[in-house]
Order: structure tokens, then C-alpha cells, then sequence
């Protein structure tokens, strides 16, 4: 889907904002991005206000399909290039030693730098036209569920943020797979829709997760992607039938329940998720019970999310 010429205006005025440092509103194929031109320190201190995101947590930079790794990364171990040659532009962001020119505020002050390649035609428009990578962290306000439409990053930001991009809903849905590459051995530092088998099938054995320290991931953090509502993991039988609560199901709704059901299969559900939990999040702050997703790798990536959607929610965050 290419875009229309209405949105090619707008994706022109998007790119006049980036070069003067302002930040933008950027549909990409996982979730929306808030982004600004990773060059500038100056504008990707503007993120971190926004999103009000601590200072000392490392951003990924978007690059246009014709960027070179090594522009970015002070080196490329085969492996990381086999990766990009299978899944980009697509949801896996890359972590790599970082060139000396990339500015510390992208990095966290770390050593490394996280690097994807979206799909999204509008994110990929946008990235041609401006010509350089674009730091972008998920279009919420930190700790808060990740934006897959444009008028929730609306809700999010308001007046505050003049240019968002409508790309329409986010495909993926939940935020790229993250695979560190900067050490040894390789090792996921964020689950994702592109799972560790299908990484091992291209690069081999993946190191445990805890293997080494980790470097700084707010989307590690324990406590992230949350409602304001308390949320709840419950079993099906569990769900219950005390007190006032919104329920969010797998496959069929049974009758008498307030909430929603996403289809009982791993992509689907990840594409609807955010949505879902954005709806279910009331004024009224009712509980939001979460059907136990079913066993399986397929389903690792959403068990994160909702873990810690869980530790986070009710306002403790
Ligand atoms: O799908 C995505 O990755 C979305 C879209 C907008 O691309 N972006 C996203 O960004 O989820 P954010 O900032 O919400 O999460 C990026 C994660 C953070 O947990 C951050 O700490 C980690 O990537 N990260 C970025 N650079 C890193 C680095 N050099 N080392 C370790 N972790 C890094
Ligand atoms: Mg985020």
C-alpha cells in the first residue's frame, strides 16, 4: 500500500518538522512511534520530555531502507546481517556496538545501539524522504500502553504533539522482537512476534535470557505497558462472577460479561491487544480481568506484555 497523495502532503510537512527538531507522530508496523531525528540530541531530548521517559534509557533508531548498518554500528557481526537480510524491514530491532557519532541521548550512555528497519509504508516514506535514521520509543507516556492507532497517541499527547501520521492500525500490534548482538553470544532482550525459533533457524542457539547483566530496556522494566485500571491474569473458570470488573476473553464471549474477546490465536491477538486494553481502561477505573493465554512459544511474546501489563497496573506504577 502506497501512500495517497493527500498523505504524501502530509508526510512532506512531517519532514519539514523533523528538520527543524520537532518531534512527530510515526505509524510503523508494530506499534506508533514518537520520533525525531536521532542526530539532534537536542530533538531527541524532546522524546524524553514528551513521553516523560527517564534520560538514561536508550531509544531505537528507524532506518530507511537504503540506510548501511555501518553507518550505525561500529561493527556488524555476520549474524546481525543474516538477521536484517531474513526479517527487515519487519518488527526486529538489532542491538550492535555502537558508531562513535551516535549520540549518547540515543544510547542511554551505553556502548550499543538498537537499530530497526519498519515495514510500515508510511514509517519507510518518511525515513526515505528525510534521509537519516529517526529515534523513535513507542508513542505512550512511559510505563503506559503502546499507542497501534493514531488517535490513541492523540489521547496520549494532545495539542502537545501538532503532527501525527495516520497509518491506520498498527499490523503487528505489540512492540518488535529485540535481540542483543553486542556480545558473545546472542540473546533476546524483548520478546516479540518474531519468535526465538525463528531466529535460531537463521543464526543458531540464542543465549538465556539472564545469561549476562542486562543493559537498561525500559520494556524490561517489571512494571510497564499498563492500564490505569488494576488488570488481572485469571483462568477461564476463574474469571468470576463477584463484584465489578470488565473481562477480556479468548475466543467466544460468554453471555452475561462486560468486556472483550480477541480470536484464540497469537498474531490476532497481538493485533487487537493494545486496542483492547485501551477500550476495557475506563473512567470508572473498573478491574480488567484478563483470560490466562493457552501454553506455547507462540504465545510468549503476549504473556510478557500481559505480566507486566499486570505489575503495573492500578496506578502503582
Ligand atoms: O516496535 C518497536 O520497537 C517500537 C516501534 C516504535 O519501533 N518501539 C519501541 O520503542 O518499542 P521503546 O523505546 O518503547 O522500546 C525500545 C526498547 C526499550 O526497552 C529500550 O530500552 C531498548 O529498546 N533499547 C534501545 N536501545 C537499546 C540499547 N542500545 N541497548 C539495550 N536496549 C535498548
Ligand atoms: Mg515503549
Amino acid at each position: 500500500m502506497k501512500p495517497s497523495p493527500a498523505q504524501h502532503a502530509e508526510i512532506q510537512a512531517a519532514v519539514a518538522a523533523l528538520r527543524r527538531g520537532e518531534c512527530i507522530g510515526l505509524p510503523t508496523e508494530t506499534v506508533y512511534g514518537l520520533a525525531a531525528d536521532a542526530r539532534d540530541p537536542q530533538a531527541v531530548t524532546r522524546i524524553f520530555a514528551l513521553k516523560k521517559r527517564p534520560a538514561d534509557h536508550p531509544v531505537i533508531v528507524h532506518l530507511p531502507r537504503s540506510a548501511r548498518l555501518s553507518e550505525y554500528a561500529a561493527s556488524v557481526p555476520e549474524a546481525a546481517r543474516k538477521l536484517a537480510r531474513a526479517f527487515w524491514p519487519g518488527p526486529l530491532t538489532l542491538i550492535l556496538p555502537r558508531a562513535g557519532w551516535v549520540p549518547d541521548i540515543v544510547t542511554g550512555g551505553q556502548k550499543t545501539v538498537g537499530l530497526r528497519m519498519p515495514a510500515h509504508p508510511v514509517a519507510q516514506a518518511v525515513l526515505q524522504a528525510f534521509g537519516g535514521g529517526l529515534a523513535a520509543p513507542s508513542a505512550n507516556r512511559f510505563g503506559r500502553i503502546s499507542p497501534t492507532r493514531a488517535e490513541h497517541v492523540r489521547a496520549e499527547f494532545g495539542e502537545s504533539l501538532p503532527i501525527i501520521l495516520d497509518g491506520g492500525d498498527s499490523e503487528v500490534g505489540i512492540e518488535s522482537t529485540i535481540v542483543d548482538l553486542s556480545g558473545p553470544t546472542p540473546r533476546i532482550l524483548r520478546p516479540g512476534m518474531i519468535g526465538r525459533e525463528a531466529i535460531e533457524a537463521v543464526i543458531g542457539p540464542l543465549a538465556d535470557a539472564d545469561a549476562s547483566p542486562a543493559p537498561r530496556v525500559s520494556g524490561a522494566l517489571d512494571k510497564h505497558y499498563a492500564p490505569r485500571a488494576r488488570l488481572r491474569l485469571l483462568p477461564r473458570d476463574r474469571l468470576g462472577d463477584d463484584g465489578i470488573f470488565r473481562v477480556l476473553v479468548l475466543g467466544e464471549m460468554p453471555g452475561g460479561w462486560e468486556g472483550l474477546s480477541l480470536p484464540a490465536e497469537p498474531v490476532a491477538y497481538a493485533h487487537g491487544l493494545y486496542a483492547a486494553l485501551r477500550e476495557l481502561d475506563g473512567e470508572d477505573g473498573r478491574e480488567i480481568r484478563v483470560e490466562t493465554l493457552p501454553e506455547g512459544a507462540a504465545w510468549d511474546a503476549l504473556r510478557d506484555r500481559l505480566r507486566r501489563a499486570a505489575a503495573g497496573s492500578g496506578g502503582e506504577s
